[in-house]
């Protein structure tokens, strides 16, 4: 029977904190799930797709991670694919009172648990819509996401102001 855990988020992008919980918990688990969570009043600088790709090609190396999209509720996607446990990083106490709510909720609602990984503290400062803000401002996020997310960033940057505005 293989351990099965899910590390779930909005991913966009994935950045290098992400990625070090996940990698924490390849290490912990026999297959790691990371779920793309789909918030379809939320409109993403990526679409579900291309966030769910970047994933799959950097966590590609660590052999025990598999990336789907999953539009409801989390616990629906753990109990699918009989996953008793949620990975969640933990930057700062700003971010336990709402990780409490949900893993107390998502317990409540199926008895799945929530395991919570302090992050490192090179990425405790770092959120995708900080870094997002950053690089659209022009700012250097070199060192906070991985090669892959900074081209695909720096693209679909160049693509939106290459737009026409709208009236
Ligand atoms: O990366 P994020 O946006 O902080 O991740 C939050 C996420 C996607 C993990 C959370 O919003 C979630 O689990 N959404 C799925 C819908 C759901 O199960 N909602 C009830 C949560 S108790």
């Amino acid at each position: 029977m293989f351990r099965r855990a899910v590390c779930p988020g909005s991913f966009d992008p994935i950045h290098n904190g992400h990625l070090d919980i996940i990698e924490r918990a390849s290490r912990l688990y026999d297959v790691v799930h990371v779920a793309v969570l789909v918030n379809p009043s939320k409109k993403g600088m990526f679409s579900v797709d291309e966030r769910v790709s970047m994933i799959e090609e950097i966590t590609a190396g660590y052999g025990n991670v598999k990336v789907e999209s999953h539009q409801g509720l989390l616990v629906d996607y753990c109990r699918d694919r009989d996953i008793p446990a949620i990975v969640k990083g933990l930057r700062a106490v700003s971010d336990f009172d709402y990780e409490l709510q949900m893993a107390q909720m998502n317990y409540g609602l199926s008895g799945v648990e929530t395991l919570f990984v302090p992050t490192n503290p090179t990425y405790s400062f770092q959120s995708s819509s900080l870094i997002k803000e950053v690089a659209v401002l022009g700012g250097d996020v070199s060192h906070l996401v991985p090669d892959l997310v900074l081209r695909r960033l720096t693209e679909r940057i160049a693509e939106r102001r290459a737009q026409p505005t709208n009236p």
